[in-house]
């Protein structure tokens, strides 16, 4: 049977899932989102033409996969609907099927964002603003509204009004916010659940027959692992679990249906967003990384911060989802550099650190040990031939394998899906 896999962001988001979920999903029999929300960018480029998806897996232009959306997304109806009329030409309806598991992120939410934002002031988060945090808290606390409420609309309106009536009370009186209407709420929410509803179905349940039939699963996870809401940089991380384990709940599966963790790494590495990040580069080699990397949010259009590859946050991505293998994206970004520098271990108070800390309080007090290489000063961009790498680009790659003891069984040479060197088929290895 083929390899279910796991793509997982092994940094700070952005690494470039979205273009190696839509590279291997030929390859698989349905994809899987299981976490997050519309917090995520997606970027596909086929041909020179871009897709951005938020919420809807990055199988979707290969019009004979099912692409699902399992029960650990948080689903924002109004973003869904604005995606779907995004993708001109693509028969959404026909492919994705949603978890009626699925909890539901409401203009609320969306407002207890940003006026927590708002109160934190130099300590905010950086959020996306979308209502992601505010969201899976309720599902937590068990007060959420889920997708299958949408079935029965006195109950729907029933449960939308205790939960909107209880985020108007805080908006109101703790955070001295605008309140969000009740009713308005309810008809946005009926009126786009209408439109949907036959795409709402027991992900778990499809999946088991899937795999009765002998087809295999490509997970499809958003953010990085240093976003993890119990491994990240806490509390400057989203509110979901971004590990490969997540996949399993997040879509009903069981772990054991997990056979291989592709963990998808930027040759260098960036963040959006506040909190700490050792490497981070303040210089011209910074904005050069930046300006080559187009290194602006796929969501929030946000500047993204810009380092050096930074090998204690691999490592701890690499033991927290336990990561079969790489693939290291961006190597073109590179390209003009005269010297490039890998961050080996961390310096935390004089003593040497092989991994991120566990602690966030440490995190901020790590200094990056950095080891220097020469730069290949050459083209690798739109590269599609190992052989054809560069000598120094090659060593650069072999480096951190050495360092991190995993493969790097593909490399990303741009933005294309073509752009692509793939020395290892993961689905039938
Ligand atoms: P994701 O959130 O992990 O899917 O990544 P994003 O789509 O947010 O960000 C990755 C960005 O880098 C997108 O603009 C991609 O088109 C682009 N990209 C992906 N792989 C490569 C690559 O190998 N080289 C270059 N230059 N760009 C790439
Ligand atoms: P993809 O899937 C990069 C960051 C936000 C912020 C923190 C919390 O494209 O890699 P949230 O809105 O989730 O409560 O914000 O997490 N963040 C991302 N950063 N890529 C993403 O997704 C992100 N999704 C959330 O910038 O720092
Ligand atoms: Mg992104």
């Amino acid at each position: 049977m083929p390899n279910n896999i796991v793509v997982i962001g092994t940094q700070w988001g952005d690494e470039g899932k979205g273009k190696i979920v839509d590279l291997l999903a030929p390859q698989c029999s349905v994809v899987a989102r299981f976490q997050g929300g519309h917090n995520a960018g997606h970027t596909l480029v086929l041909d020179g033409k871009k897709t951005i998806l938020h919420l809807i897996p990055s199988g979707i232009l290969h019009s004979d996969k099912r692409c699902y959306i399992g029960n650990g997304v948080v689903l924002s109806l109004q973003a869904l609907e604005k995606e779907i009329n995004t993708l001109k030409g693509i028969d959404v309806a026909k492919t994705l099927r949603i978890a009626g598991a699925c909890v539901l992120i409401l203009p609320s939410h969306i407002a207890l964002d940003q006026a927590r934002e708002i109160k934190r002031g130099a300590k905010a988060i950086g959020t996306t603003g979308r209502g992601i945090g505010p969201a899976y808290e309720d599902k937590v606390a068990r007060r959420a509204v889920k997708l299958f409420d949408c079935k029965n609309p006195r109950v729907l309106k029933e449960k939308i009004e205790r939960l909107v009536n209880y985020h108007n009370f805080l908006l109101e009186n703790y955070y001295h916010a605008k309140v969000v209407s009740v009713e308005d709420t309810y008809s946005e929410v009926l009126r786009i659940y209408n439109k949907i509803s036959r795409t709402v179905v027991d992900v778990a349940a499809e999946l088991a027959m899937n795999k009765d039939k002998g087809g295999n699963v490509l997970f499809e996870g958003a953010q990085g692992a240093m976003l993890d809401i119990d491994h990240g940089t806490y509390p400057y991380v989203t509110s979901s679990n971004t590990v490969a384990s997540s996949a399993a709940a997040g879509t009903g599966l069981g772990p054991k249906d997990i056979h291989h963790v592709l963990g998808i790494a930027k040759a260098y590495t960036t963040r959006v967003g506040g909190g700490p990040f050792p490497t981070e580069l303040f210089d011209d080699i910074g904005k050069t990384i930046a300006t080559v990397g187009r290194e602006v949010g796929a969501s929030t259009g946000r500047a993204r911060r810009c380092g050096w590859f930074d090998v204690p946050v691999m490592r701890r991505a690499i033991v927290n989802s336990s990561v079969d293998s790489l693939c290291m994206t961006k190597l073109d970004v590179l390209d003009s550099l005269t010297e490039v520098k890998i961050c080996v271990a961390y310096d935390l108070d004089g003593k040497r650190l092989e991994i991120a800390p566990s602690e966030p309080e440490a995190f901020e007090r790590c200094k990056p040990i950095y080891e220097t290489f020469p730069g290949w000063q050459a083209v690798t961009a739109a590269v599609r031939d190992y052989e054809k790498l560069p000598e120094k680009a090659r060593q650069y790659l072999s480096t951190i394998e050495k360092l991190l003891d995993v493969s790097i069984d593909i490399i990303s040479t741009g933005p294309d899906r073509r752009d692509t060197i793939i020395l290892k088929d993961l689905v039938n290895d």
